[in-house]
């Protein structure tokens, strides 16, 4: 795992832009996973205005979703394949045939998480994981406790992530009990990942995350020993911490 510290939001978009930039050069046809959220918005903002100045090619970019409420359907505005939709698919013109859902709005739920394990598994893994970290150290809606060969499955919300969603819902009611997260498995394994973190309400997490004990009950402090591994934070994030 390397750590990057800069000052501020702005700049952690932009370094993780440079970073995304430089980990795909080799490499245009690329499987992705884009997390939601409010952290790597910016990020996907300067991607498309790079992808805008032709300095960056997405069009061999397939990309999975990497969670996903369980009932929602995929039209619906609080979905989050909808908030990727607006926030990475449309921006960086990736055609829905390019798109790997997470169907949360399946009858059959098992089935449909084994079915994005296999289309991650015939694309020969994910090269690139753009991930946020959720505040109780959550990747995706992989909650703690999660080990890393958690497989991409059914889970129930905790208390802390139904709080932090209702931000999007309007009321801790209405967040959806239970979502579809992919794996640890899936998202430890991929080539490349992109942690972006800001804000001083992840200072604590973020410290048990780079220098706590490896353990499930802290999902993305499994990232420590991911060789392929960038965390970016900002000073409010990161405290005093260096790489
Ligand atoms: C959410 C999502 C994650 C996201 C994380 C951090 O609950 N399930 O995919 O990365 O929490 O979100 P934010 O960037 O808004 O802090």
């Amino acid at each position: 795992m390397n750590l990057i510290v800069v000052e501020d939001h702005a700049a952690v978009s932009q370094t993780a832009a440079e970073v995304v930039a430089a980990s795909i050069t080799e490499n245009a046809d690329l499987t992705v996973v884009a997390a939601t959220g409010t952290t790597p918005m910016d990020l996907y903002g300067e991607l498309a205005n790079r992808r805008r100045r032709g300095e960056l090619v997405t069009s061999g970019w397939r990309v999975f979703q990497l969670d996903e409420y369980v009932g929602i359907p995929a039209d619906d505005r609080r979905s989050l394949y909808q908030w990727m939709k607006c926030a990475v698919l449309d921006p960086l013109a990736i055609p829905a045939d390019r798109t790997v859902r997470l169907r949360g709005d399946a009858a059959d739920l098992v089935a449909a998480c084994d079915d994005y394990d296999l289309a991650i598994e015939s694309s020969r893994g994910l090269d690139l994981a753009i991930l946020g970290l959720g505040p109780n150290g959550h990747l995706g809606f992989n909650e703690p406790p999660s080990d890393p060969t958690s497989p991409t499955r059914v889970v129930t919300l905790s208390a802390e992530s139904i709080r932090s969603n209702a931000a999007y819902w309007g009321d801790e009611e209405d967040v959806p009990r239970c979502a579809l997260t992919a794996g640890m498995t899936v998202l430890l394994s991929a080539r490349h990942i992109v942690l972006v973190v800001s804000g001083g309400h992840k200072r604590g997490i973020l410290e048990r995350v780079l220098r706590g004990p490896v353990t499930p009950e802290v999902p993305a402090s499994h990232l420590q020993s991911c060789g392929g591994c960038t965390v970016i934070a900002d000073r409010l994030a990161a405290g005093h911490a260096s790489a």
